[in-house]
């Protein structure tokens, strides 16, 4: 494709917010980086329609990926290390385990409700075994009923689900923690049109908050126990 093509098509994308000089090249960097972690991996999980079945119960979320510079960013604030197991609630087509995966950790655990995109990410991560640095599984399962293994050190949910589910959820978090006490982590990020859905969690404190840079309107909050 000629570069004149590329960089009108890139253009074709920038939301409207986006509406400085600044905002708008800093958006086709975000855009550029995208394309550039999908090579990286020689994945394409931008749009879930190609894989099957999208369509999600009440209370729960359609698949959606964040953004990689803020998937990127998001794993970074976690500050994972060798000891750390990670859990994405709603893993989706698996941007989120194959960025934490590039990291030595204990292992990567991906539950998702819909087993087309539970597959797919599945064949995502065998595609991008040669960048990865710890074995991932996915799970085909709901949240809210599936029992949270009690050496999950991290739990990752970009906007998952809401309402019953989420509290079912939040409580088999806080059932393995009652079986087996350790430290645990959250990030959790939802649009700040929405409430925080764990900022009732008394067992949990606000570590840190960052801000969704150039994708406006989202907070992403770390909180430990
Ligand atoms: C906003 S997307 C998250 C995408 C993914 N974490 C990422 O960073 O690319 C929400 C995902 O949660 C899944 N989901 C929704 N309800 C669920 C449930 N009850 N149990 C497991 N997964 C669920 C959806 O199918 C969808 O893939």
């Amino acid at each position: 494709m000629e570069t004149w093509t590329r960089l009108r098509r890139l253009a074709s994308i920038i939301p409207r917010g986006a509406s400085s000089p600044i905002d708008r090249l800093r958006w086709a960097l975000a855009q550029a980086e995208s394309h550039g972690w999908e090579r990286y991996f020689g994945v394409d999980t931008r749009r879930a329609a190609a894989h099957g079945q999208t369509a999600v119960p009440a209370e729960s979320i359609a698949y959606e990926p964040l953004p990689w510079f803020l998937v990127r960013h998001a794993v970074g604030a976690l500050e994972l290390s060798h000891d750390d197991v990670f859990l994405d609630y709603g893993a989706g087509l698996g941007r989120a385990l194959l960025m934490a995966a590039r990291t030595k950790l204990k292992r990567v655990v991906g539950v998702e409700l819909l087993k087309p995109l539970a597959d797919s990410a599945t064949k995502n991560v065998l595609t991008a075994r040669h960048r990865l640095r710890t074995p991932v599984e996915v799970v085909v399962a709901d949240a809210a009923a599936w029992d949270v293994p009690d050496d999950v050190t991290v739990a990752y949910l970009f906007n998952p689900f809401v309402g019953t589910v989420m509290a079912a959820a939040q409580a088999k978090i806080r059932a393995s923690l009652t079986r087996r006490p350790r430290s645990l982590r959250v990030l959790y990020a939802h649009a700040d049109d929405q409430p925080d859905l764990f900022a009732a969690c008394d067992w949990l404190r606000p570590r840190r908050q960052l801000g969704g840079g150039i994708y406006k309107g989202l907070t992403l909050r770390v909180y430990g126990n």
